[in-house]
């Protein structure tokens, strides 16, 4: 039987309308407006896509944005002085600087540049510090969009054989610790596979949870997918273009054959991407609360 499709855009979109309810509850009774500083510096075209896309969910939500567009020449120093400016900024909860930065940049001296109170990223090392002794403040948006996707489509984590394919700060790392937890919605054995990994298929056959964030069209191919299992797609490849010149998307999953084996999958578009989106303003809300003492 083809797997359910977990649609990441009606389960984003769910939460969206319990955020805006939120949003405007804490403008009337708080006179609190959230506020988020996006940061681009350079024209990668993915990047620019993902920085527009936070800026029409703000504006949608009711949370205020301020959006920086820098060149991709920006001197380090420059940029920390911007970062310098938005943590001493009381109208801006969370800054968010989009990754990857242009080659003559320390990402890590700008990561840790931000105050971690404004880190909505989850990328400081206190809020990593704080995650992995399971105390988080804000959860890096990527894997608490897949958290949340499992949860809500009432996917038993507790106890699964979870695999994780990638070992990035961004995904692999944080995701493989969240699900570790002592907690509700994680408790899984977890393993984590990556470009070393001897047999990659060996430990994929076991998992009922695969989540997958290679960076690689198509890595994983049916064969390395156990009957009923659950699997998540976070990748975003550019394979072509439309005539139109839009973007050919396509996930590290081969989504045609695996859906045919496993019990429940998230697409490419439509999974995971908008449950990132969404996380991020889940925490630039938690960040404004937190700035007042509300959280
Ligand atoms: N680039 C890819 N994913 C992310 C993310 O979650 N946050 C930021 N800041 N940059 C990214």
């Amino acid at each position: 039987m083809p797997a359910q499709i977990i649609s990441g855009t009606e389960i984003a979109r769910q939460i969206r309308e319990e955020l805006k309810q939120e949003i405007a509850e804490l403008k009337e009774k708080h006179n609190l407006i959230p506020g988020l500083a996006t940061v681009l510096v350079g024209d990668d075209a993915a990047s620019q896509v993902y920085v527009g896309q936070k800026e029409k969910t703000c504006s949608a939500l009711g949370i205020y944005s301020q959006r920086y567009d820098l060149p991709g020449d920006t001197a380090e120093e420059e940029l920390l002085a911007l970062i310098d400016r938005l943590n001493k900024d009381s109208k801006i909860h969370g800054i968010l600087v989009q990754l990857p930065l242009p080659k003559h940049i320390n990402e890590t001296r700008v990561l840790y540049a931000i105050d971690p109170r404004k880190d909505v990223d989850g990328f400081h090392p206190v809020n990593v510090g704080k995650l992995m002794i399971g105390e988080p403040d804000y959860l890096p948006c990527t894997p608490h969009g897949i958290q949340q996707l499992l949860i809500k489509s009432g996917v038993k984590i507790e106890g699964a054989e979870v695999v994780v394919v990638g070992r990035s700060n961004i995904v692999g790392k944080p995701i493989a610790n969240m699900l570790l937890q002592k907690k509700q919605g994680a408790n899984a054995t977890v393993t984590v596979c990556h470009t070393r990994t001897r047999d990659m298929a060996f430990h994929t056959r076991r998992a009922d949870i695969l989540i997958v964030a290679a960076g690689r069209p198509k890595a994983i191919t049916a064969d390395m997918v156990k009957e009923g299992a659950v699997v998540i797609d976070v990748g975003v490849n550019r394979i072509g273009k439309t005539p139109e010149g839009k973007a050919i998307l396509c996930g590290d999953v081969d989504f045609d054959a695996v859906k045919e084996k496993a019990k429940a999958i998230t697409p490419v578009p439509g999974g995971v991407g908008p449950m990132t989106i969404t996380m991020l303003m889940l925490n630039t809300v938690k960040a404004a609360k937190l700035a007042v003492g509300i959280a």
